[in-house]
């Protein structure tokens, strides 16, 4: 398949630079020159305002309309425009096209925080989003992650309970963007599943120095299918050019009294002066023998991760975000991110949190963007020719031809693409799919149920002064929590992931040390028992 490099910096090559604002005088929507935009028409020199000055009230009918719902999470975001470059060795892997040699692909990317509102500061203690979009010549691919490699919840169907917990308080609606709050410390020490992500949020990952010094993880393990139609699983992986840094707490605190933009304004000022950010996109491989099990660790539960001494993280291309988004709102608010536009090669999991996902994004999107036509808007029209069938509904921007959107059809050309496909002159675009059976349940599978080895894994490896701010973080944030009660129920969850940890924060609060519990996890896997306290976690 041709596939000439889309440079972003080239103008002639950028769709979604679609014309406007370009009249060399001021116009009404129409195109109709305006004279004067200072004065409303009124009857004599003092008024009243007449009815009839259809150019006052298109005017404030546009502005009264000017903001759409913001993000009911990932509110906060800042973009960048990029290529990705494809290293060219992932043939035995995948199929995807954009992943073969030789071939680069234009990319938007957005970052965001997850709690706090549009207007909130950057340098919140929070997890923080890093969502692709890969404009590919077979379609759009996006890889819409996150900067922690675990979740909170293991199945979808949670996805509303953490948030509302997570939000805040709906009273006062204070904090605005921290885990500082009883909603918060109730849920993850009454839910569990919660407590390896929120280890990482208490550490210093959740306070980054820049946009451009975070890790970015797929979390879910994802199907890639090669061209012979032999399958892996694998999870995404990014890593900085420069490095994982964070804040520390008091600077995270300075910086957004000062300067709340402090993360956006460092990717643009970045990208301005030409020090473009880069990542390589790597994943780490495991077989797909049915099992969804790699060395004690169930791939399907989005509250693991794989350690890299257990499975190596194999770099498969390059990005570089090199220009900054013309128009915010345009491109950073209109963009919309789905885990579900894959291209053939790569394919889901049967993971229940990525499952729910599938249809969480869609269905917020057709609100926030206005009705069914929010893929033509331009951040989100893929450079690949589109032939969907869709038809009409509210901002249809496209004229489709001819008479028959329907397939089978006799009229329109017939099914070209589908007769070469049964001739063999087409390779198939899917493979098959693996055996899905079993009687309807609502359950949690028993290897799901160890909520805290991997909140340990991750603790164990981090040095002394990292540490020391995870113990800090955990009282200063539990210090915000009112209820005794909550904390000291987060303290006893605590003392399941480290006895020191449980007792400095129980000290800190107060509050009597939490007993000694028997750390023996019922499904920790014997090859994570052998990972000693150096492995290393900055990329
Ligand atoms: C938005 C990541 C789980 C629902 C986002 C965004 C990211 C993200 C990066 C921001 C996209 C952007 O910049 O526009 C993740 C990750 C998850 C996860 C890594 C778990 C591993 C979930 C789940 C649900 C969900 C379980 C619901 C069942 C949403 C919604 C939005 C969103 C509704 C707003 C989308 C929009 O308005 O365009 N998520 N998310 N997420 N996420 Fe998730």
């Amino acid at each position: 398949m041709a596939n000439e490099p889309k440079h972003p910096t080239d103008p002639g090559q950028q769709p979604e630079s679609v014309p406007g604002q370009d009249s060399e005088y001021l116009t009404t929507a129409q195109g109709a020159p305006v004279s004067d935009t200072d004065h409303s028409l009124k009857a004599g020199e003092r008024g009243p305002t007449l009815l009839q000055d259809h150019h006052l009230r298109e005017k404030i009918m546009h502005f009264d309309h000017e903001r759409i719902p913001e993000r009911v999470v990932h509110a906060r975001g800042a973009g960048a425009h990029g290529l990705f470059t494809s290293y060219g060795n992932a043939e035995e892997l995948t199929r995807a096209d954009f992943l073969k040699p030789g071939r680069t692909t234009r990319v938007f990317v957005r970052f965001s925080t997850v709690v706090g509102s549009r207007g909130s500061m950057d340098t919140a203690r929070d997890t923080r989003g890093f969502a692709t979009k890969f404009y590919t010549e077979e379609g759009i691919f996006d890889l819409v992650g996150n900067n922690i490699p675990v979740f909170f919840i293991q199945d979808g169907i949670k996805f509303p309970d953490l948030v509302h917990a997570a939000k805040p308080h709906p009273d006062t609606e204070i904090p605005q963007a921290q885990s500082a709050h009883d909603t918060f410390w109730d849920f993850v020490s009454l839910h569990t599943p919660a407590q390896a992500h929120v280890m990482w949020q208490m550490s210093d990952r959740a306070i980054p120095r820049s946009l451009r010094m975070m890790e970015g993880f797929g979390v879910h393990t994802f199907r890639m299918v090669n061209e012979a139609g032999k399958a892996s699983l694998v999870k995404f992986h990014w890593k900085p050019r420069l490095g994982v840094h964070s804040l520390a707490w008091e600077e995270s605190q300075l910086a957004a009294g000062a300067d709340p933009d402090f993360h956006r304004r460092d990717l643009a000022e970045a990208i301005d002066a030409g020090a473009y950010p880069e990542w390589e996109l790597g994943v780490q491989i495991f077989p797909d023998d049915g099992s969804g099990v790699f060395e004690g660790i169930d791939l399907l539960d989005p509250t693991k991760f794989v350690p890299e001494e257990l499975a190596p993280v194999q770099p498969l291309g390059k990005m570089v975000l090199d220009r900054n988004p013309e128009n915010y709102f345009a491109q950073t608010e209109q963009v919309a991110f789905h885990p579900g536009h894959l291209v053939p090669g790569i394919d889901i999991s049967d993971d229940p949190l990525l499952q729910a996902r599938l249809f969480s994004y869609l269905d917020t999107q057709l609100t926030r963007l206005g009705g069914p036509n929010f893929a033509q808007i331009p951040i989100n029209s893929p450079d690949s020719p589109v032939n969907d069938m869709f038809r009409d509904g509210f901002h249809q921007h496209r004229v489709p031809k001819g008479i028959a959107p329907y397939k089978p059809n006799s009229l329109d050309g017939g099914c070209p693409y589908m007769a070469q496909v049964v001739s063999g002159q087409q390779p198939p675009l899917d493979f098959p799919q693996p055996v899905a059976s079993g009687k309807k349940m609502r359950s949690e599978p028993a290897s799901f149920s160890d909520h805290y080895s991997q909140a340990r894994l991750f603790y164990i490896s981090l040095s002394a002064v990292e540490r020391a701010h995870v113990q800090q973080a955990y009282s200063f944030e539990l210090g915000k929590c009112t209820d005794t009660a909550i904390r000291q129920r987060q303290v006893e969850c605590l003392a399941k992931i480290d006895t020191q940890l449980a007792a400095g924060v129980a000290q800190a609060l107060g509050l009597p040390a939490p007993a000694a519990v028997q750390l023996d996890d019922p499904v920790a896997s014997p090859a994570l028992s052998q990972i000693g306290k150096a492995w290393p976690v900055d990329g």
